[in-house]
């Protein structure tokens, strides 16, 4: 690829967990768009894979500053110093009462979805004010405002996403730089795949006093196909952002999916008492 021509006409982006779900599928359509896509992946079986595929692909694990610095160096240093956007995407959800999460494991939940995520922004954030342009998306979730059952350690790193976010945003104002946060409901991914691994590395299940709970959670995150209803593909999140990318008015919150549409509205209306019996209503007793 020829950089300079790259840089003078496309839009540069960099995203972060490529290897699956909704980061690929941005990924690979930004691309066919005509954006310069900096792929970044956690493995580097992933990243391979994607460079075969014709991405220029990176190598970034983020519970690991030095990961982080080597791939936003290397980035920079190929764009000379420049970055149009950022789509921090990469997460997991760690599934478990909160009475069975570990300091370690809550650790590890905050250091990918949240310490990692302002570590690589905060990297960004001068490019972005020395070119006086820069778009910001952060890929939250309708638990990012909606708290369920069994979901605390995931929850918490999502209200802290929208906090740092609306933050950020207050903060950023009198600078182009533009902050959206995305906030899909369930959407056709690897993530409960992901979920399960999580879940079988850091909850003792077998001694725990929701272990019925734990079974019907199980089936759930085992289940082929949709296990929640209004499942979209990751194309209706990649809708958004392109929208955050390209309007001149980026909006501050993007909602995907009718649950999130949903609860944004309830949230609004309802007292936490309501809201909690819907809320366990909707999946929030572990058992969808
Ligand atoms: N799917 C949904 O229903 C849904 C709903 C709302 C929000 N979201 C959000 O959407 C985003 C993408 O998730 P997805 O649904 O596409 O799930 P996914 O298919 O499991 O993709 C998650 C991506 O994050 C990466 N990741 C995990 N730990 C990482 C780390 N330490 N460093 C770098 N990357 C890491 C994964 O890499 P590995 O393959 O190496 O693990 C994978 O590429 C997440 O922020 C998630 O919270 C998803």
């Amino acid at each position: 690829m020829n950089t300079q021509t790259t840089k003078l006409t496309s839009k540069s982006i960099l995203i972060t967990g490529c290897s699956s779900g909704i980061g690929y599928c941005v990924a690979k359509n930004l691309k066919k768009a005509g954006y310069r896509v900096f792929a970044t992946a956690r493995l580097e079986a992933d990243v391979s894979r994607l460079k075969t595929e014709g991405f220029e692909a990176f190598q970034l694990d983020l519970t690991n500053s030095d990961s982080i610095n080597k791939t936003v160096d290397e980035i920079l240093k190929l764009t000379d110093n420049h970055l149009d956007a950022l789509f921090n995407n990469g997460a997991y959800g760690l599934p478990g009462a909160v009475e069975d999460l570990s300091r370690d494991a809550l650790r590890v939940q905050f250091e990918t979805n949240v310490f990692g995520w302002i570590e690589l922004t905060n990297r960004i954030i001068p490019v972005m004010r020395q070119q006086n342009y820069g778009r910001i998306i952060m890929n939250s979730s309708v638990l990012g405002f909606a708290a369920m059952a069994y979901r605390g350690a995931y929850n918490a790193s999502k209200f802290a996403i929208e906090g740092f976010t609306d933050t950020l945003r207050l903060e950023l104002k009198d600078t182009p730089i533009q902050l959206s946060l995305i906030e899909p409901g369930p959407i056709s991914s690897k993530f409960r795949q992901n979920a399960k691994k999580a879940f079988d590395q850091f909850i003792d299940a077998e001694n725990s006093p929701h272990k019925e709970q734990y079974q019907a959670m199980e089936r759930r995150l085992n289940k082929p196909g949709p296990a929640a209803p209004f499942t979209l593909p990751p194309e209706a999140v990649l809708k958004r952002v392109i929208h955050a990318l390209e309007s001149e008015k980026p909006k501050a919150r993007y909602y995907v999916t009718v649950p999130t549409y949903l609860f944004g509205y309830l949230k609004r209306f309802l007292s936490s008492s309501m809201m909690d019996k819907i809320l366990s209503k909707a999946g929030g007793d572990g058992k969808r």
